[in-house]
């Protein structure tokens, strides 16, 4: 690219960046949020929320909190209905379930589908913070290979601690693993280029970022195309640049929607005061927005903002039933002090750089796949090759929110069924919005697919599904 254009395309990113912070802004202030701080009762129900969400002292809903220390040091925090290494994890049969959040919240996104009996009877579940975010350590750097290689000696790890593989057998039960949003993003990723690390996917709104960026460059393409034709035919009936423009709708669509991401990506006092400043107006509109057209009770405004903010001081002195505390890299100082950590995921490149996968990295995903991942891999170029980008190597079952305000049907599902393998699924959810674990209708769906998957997948998943969420609909299968 020219380096006038590039100035000129880094400026308009700016320039864009800029505006919807100052939108934002004067929406939260028309809304009268951006003037108003928490009051006395609100604080108190934020305080309670947080002892209930990150003491780790207290079990929550009858999880308790463990805190890993990795090979490498590295440390996450996440909560269980077993004790990772105990005897009752590592003798279970029960599958493993492994649930990831997304921006802007923790474990507790879960909180509601983890704390269902069922699941609890039938599964080991263990819902995780991602790096940086709640209990779990931070990284200097949010880029894929930091996050992915943190996130796979995790799973890894995990899948030793709760009996899935020993050293003579791999795969003894089944390893599902539940995403939503930037979870999504990153298990996506994890799908794509780590496939032996689950048996089962199930994802539910976050972009799968090669597909977005190939409908991207698509719609531009044909743009481009449709301008060029309609020039050099004189006779057409619509301006040229008009019928570009009109192709260029769902990209135009997406835009509008993604100016959040042109925010993050600005200084860093900035991307803070986008983020928490006005009495932490975006957080609180997203709180609210997460629990689509239901009742947004108090206990659910502290527990969302809870989540979001991680544990707070008195929750630093407290320890697991084996003594762990949370991470050093976890800070107090502030009410809300991980908000960099969290803009990392955009500003470093999460989603899309390449992802250089260490030795024991290889070694391991070698090792789980039994090594059948030599073979698999058609151009026979063997354990390096990681095939066609994006493409998801594993069973995925992709919920979709339909009323997705951050997300463009077209932008982001076109197409996403030529991304998925055997076994796999695209159900639609056409009530629901982005937030998926936490409104009642999705969650429910959710919770029936987590059950499905743990159950064996005995089912049509539709079948199955319908039974809670009565008009969801399989709109692919592979
Ligand atoms: C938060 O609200 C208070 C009023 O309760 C206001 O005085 C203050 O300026 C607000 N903070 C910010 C950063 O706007």
């Amino acid at each position: 690219m020219g380096l006038i254009k590039h100035t000129v395309l880094l400026t308009l990113a700016f320039v864009y960046g800029v505006f919807t912070i100052i939108l934002y802004a004067c929406i939260s202030i028309k809304n009268g949020t951006f003037f108003t701080s928490r009051t006395e009762k609100e604080n108190l129900e934020l305080q309670i929320a947080r002892d209930r969400l990150w003491d780790l002292s207290k079990d929550f809903a009858g999880l308790s909190h463990h805190i890993i220390t990795l090979a490498s040091g590295f440390k996450f925090h996440f909560l269980s209905n077993e004790a990772p290494g105990s005897p009752a994890a590592l003798k279970s049969d029960k599958p493993l379930v492994i649930f990831v959040h997304g921006f802007p919240d923790s474990w507790a996104i879960w909180r509601h589908i983890v704390s269902s009996p069922s699941l609890q009877e039938s599964a080991n579940l263990v819902a995780i913070d991602l790096p940086g975010y709640g209990g779990s350590e931070g990284l200097e750097k949010y880029s894929a290979t930091r996050v992915l290689e943190k996130m796979t000696e995790l799973i890894v790890t995990l899948r030793l601690q709760y009996g899935v593989d020993d050293e003579s057998t791999i795969r003894k039960k089944k390893t599902i693993i539940v995403a939503h949003d930037w979870g999504c993003v990153i298990s996506m990723r994890l799908a794509a280029e780590a496939p032996s690390l689950a048996d089962r996917f199930i994802l539910s709104n976050g972009p799968l970022a090669d597909l977005v960026k190939s409908n991207v460059m698509r719609t531009i393409d044909s743009a481009r195309k449709i301008h060029k034709d309609a020039r050099n035919a004189p006779s057409s009936s619509r301006p040229p640049l008009l019928q570009a423009v009109r192709t260029l709708k769902p990209l135009f669509r997406q835009l509008a929607r993604s100016g959040y991401i042109f925010a993050m990506q600005l200084p860093v006092p900035l991307v803070e005061f986008f983020l928490i400043g006005g009495n932490q107006s975006l957080m609180r509109a997203v709180h609210k927005g997460s629990h689509g057209k239901a009742e947004f009770t108090p206990r659910d405004a502290a527990e969302s903002m809870a989540s979001s903010m991680g544990p707070s001081l008195p929750e630093s002195k407290t320890q697991t039933s084996n003594g762990e505390s949370y991470p050093s890299t976890v800070k107090y100082s502030r009410e809300f002090a991980n908000v960099m950590n969290m803009a990392g995921y955009y500003r470093d490149g999460a989603a899309l750089s390449r992802w250089h996968k260490s030795l024991e990295t290889v070694a391991a995903l070698h090792h789980l796949a039994g090594g059948n991942d030599v073979q698999r891999t058609s151009s026979g170029a063997g354990l390096f090759d990681e095939g066609a980008p994006g493409v998801l190597k594993a069973s995925s079952t992709v919920f979709w929110g339909k009323l997705d305000i951050a997300l463009d049907p077209t932008i982001c599902l076109d197409g996403m069924a030529d991304y998925l393998v055997g076994d796999s699924q695209i159900v639609m959810l056409p009530r629901s919005g982005h937030f998926t674990p936490i409104e009642v209708e999705s969650r429910a769906a959710l919770e029936t697919a987590v059950q499905w998957a743990v159950q064996g997948e005995k089912e049509d998943i539709g079948v199955a599904v319908q039974r809670t969420y009565e008009d969801a609909k399989v709109i692919a299968r592979r």
